[in-house]
């Protein structure tokens, strides 16, 4: 009996020993742990050279918690650092090895001066969600990275000074990548195909890169795909048909390239579109006849400077979001419909160096157009328009900041209202 008991003790302090030893041994490793996010967190300090707002020196000190340092989350249980947000302190410096921060889910230095290259520890974190290093001075090549964050979502390296060539495996190991922005940089080379490896992909913005070759046709299996912006690249070859296949896509963004070939029915058929942007390339093909209940949310569309032909549907004015129509530089002919003013949105029509007319003498297509409250540019520039300008045109005076009709053979009485405001030429 006695004998038991002590021994039931014993197994009892045992028992005891071992929580206890369990709870002690956890928390020396926590407070390792933090220790050595404490420890990354300096390092990273020491790697600033100018902080205008003296951040790091009068907040970051060693004696106080991290967790109450600016830009810094910590978990509640774990007391492990999750985020790292110092935007926009006008930071200069290098980014120091970061990899030991192995609970952080949200990197956001954007907006800063920091410069050197991206650490490569960055590219294998597995905790990281979030990466943001938009708007600083970063160089270096990321051809060499295996891009390895398993669990990120979103990677934000626009406006640096990173350069080469797009990893061709960049997609392998971030199967949930769910927004790239890879804007304002000297990379070169083509756009891998093995993007479509990048599933969840939702945003694709590579604008201002020098990349060339190929859309490659493999976007057209993003389906998640909202936004495509490859705008002020030098790509050439057609648009894939297969982009017709994208039933989310909101955004296209395609101008300034080489593109080549007709544009038509299935590109101007997704009705989910709201931005068309592809300025200067060498792209044709004519509007269909429906294309205004084909787009019904359209707010942007941007064909400047290609070789686009027949006629403006009268159909257009059913696409009642539009703010931005933009035809100039193509050769559209036959009447500017005289439905145009429809378009109560229309903040900007741009129809220059076309071969349009009007249905009547009296431009009635200008008349109607005072009903676009909204309408801060309007160009006519190098179009075959005889008539008169009608006088309901003063109704815009308010809105109107650019008024372009040089080159037309509109004559008539200038409304006082808009004459005040803008210089004419008539020939
Ligand atoms: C990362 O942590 C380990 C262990 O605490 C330490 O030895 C190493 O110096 C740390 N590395 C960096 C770059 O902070
Ligand atoms: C650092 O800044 C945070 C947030 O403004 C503040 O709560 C904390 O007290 C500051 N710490 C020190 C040491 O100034
Ligand atoms: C923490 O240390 C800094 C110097 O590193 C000192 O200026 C500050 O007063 C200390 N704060 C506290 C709360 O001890
Ligand atoms: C990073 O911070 C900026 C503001 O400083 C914010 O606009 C941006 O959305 C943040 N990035 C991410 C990925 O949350
Ligand atoms: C990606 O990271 C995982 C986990 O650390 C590792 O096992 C794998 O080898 C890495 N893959 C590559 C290609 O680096
Ligand atoms: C862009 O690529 C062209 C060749 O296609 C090259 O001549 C030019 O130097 C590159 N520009 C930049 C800024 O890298
Ligand atoms: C991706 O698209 C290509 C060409 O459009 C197609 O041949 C291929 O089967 C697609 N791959 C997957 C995994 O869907
Ligand atoms: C446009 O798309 C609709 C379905 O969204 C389809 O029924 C129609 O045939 C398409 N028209 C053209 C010209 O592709
Ligand atoms: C259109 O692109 C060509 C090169 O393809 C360029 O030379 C020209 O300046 C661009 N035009 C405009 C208005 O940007
Ligand atoms: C301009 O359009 C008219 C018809 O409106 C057509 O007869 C003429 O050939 C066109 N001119 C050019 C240069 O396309
Ligand atoms: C233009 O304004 C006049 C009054 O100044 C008004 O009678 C006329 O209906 C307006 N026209 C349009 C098209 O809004
Ligand atoms: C006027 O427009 C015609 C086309 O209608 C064009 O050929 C000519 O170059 C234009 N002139 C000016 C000065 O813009």
């Amino acid at each position: 009996m006695e004998r038991n008991l002590s021994l039931s003790m014993i197994t009892v302090s045992l028992t005891h020993c071992l929580l206890l030893c369990l709870v002690v041994a956890a928390t020396a490793a926590a407070s390792n742990n933090i220790i050595t996010d404490q420890q990354a967190l300096l390092a990273l300090k020491d790697h600033i050279t100018y902080d205008p707002t003296n951040l790091f020196a009068h907040n970051w000190t060693s004696n106080t918690s991290v967790c109450t340092w600016i830009g810094i989350t910590c978990d509640v249980n774990s007391h492990r650092v999750t985020a790292l947000d110092i935007s926009q302190f006008n930071l200069q410096g290098t980014i120091p090895q970061l990899g030991n921060l192995s609970s952080l889910t949200t990197l956001n230095f954007s907006h800063n001066k920091l410069s050197g290259n991206v650490p490569s520890s960055i590219y294998t974190m597995h905790t990281l969600k979030f990466l943001d290093f938009t708007d600083n001075q970063l160089s270096g090549s990321v051809s060499s990275f295996v891009f390895n964050m398993s669990s990120i979502l979103d990677i934000r390296l626009t406006n640096n000074r990173l350069s080469g060539e797009l990893p061709k495996n960049i997609c392998n190991y971030i199967p949930y990548l769910k927004a790239l922005f890879l804007e304002k940089k000297m990379f070169h080379g083509k756009i891998p195909s093995a993007l479509s490896k990048c599933k969840q992909l939702q945003q694709l913005n590579l604008q201002f890169n020098n990349l060339s070759g190929a859309i490659p046709k493999e976007i057209g299996n993003l389906t998640m795909l909202k936004g495509i912006y490859l705008g002020y690249n030098k790509l050439h070859g057609e648009i894939p048909h297969e982009i017709a296949n994208l039933r989310n896509l909101e955004a296209l963004a395609l101008g300034m390239n080489n593109l080549v070939g007709v544009v038509s029915a299935p590109i101007f058929n997704m009705s989910t579109l709201k931005i068309i942007i592809l300025i200067n390339n060498s792209l044709f093909g004519s509007l269909p006849s429906r294309i205004g209940l084909s787009l019904p949310t359209v707010e942007h569309l941007n064909l400047e400077l290609n070789r686009f032909s027949g006629t403006i549907p009268s159909s257009i004015t059913n696409a009642c979001k539009l703010t931005l129509l933009e035809l100039g530089g193509n050769t559209f002919s036959g009447l500017i419909p005289d439905t145009i003013g429809n378009l109560r949105n229309l903040e900007w029509l741009g129809l220059a160096y076309n071969n349009l007319t009007s249905s009547t003498s009296k431009l009635s297509f200008l008349s109607s157009l005072a009903n676009c409250k909204k309408l801060r540019s309007l160009n006519l520039i190098g179009n075959p328009l005889d008539g008169f300008l009608p006088s309901s045109i003063g109704n815009l005076s308010m809105s109107l900041e650019t008024l372009l009709i040089t080159n037309c053979s509109i004559s008539g009485n200038i409304p006082q209202a808009i004459s005040t405001k803008y210089l004419f030429q008539n020939n």
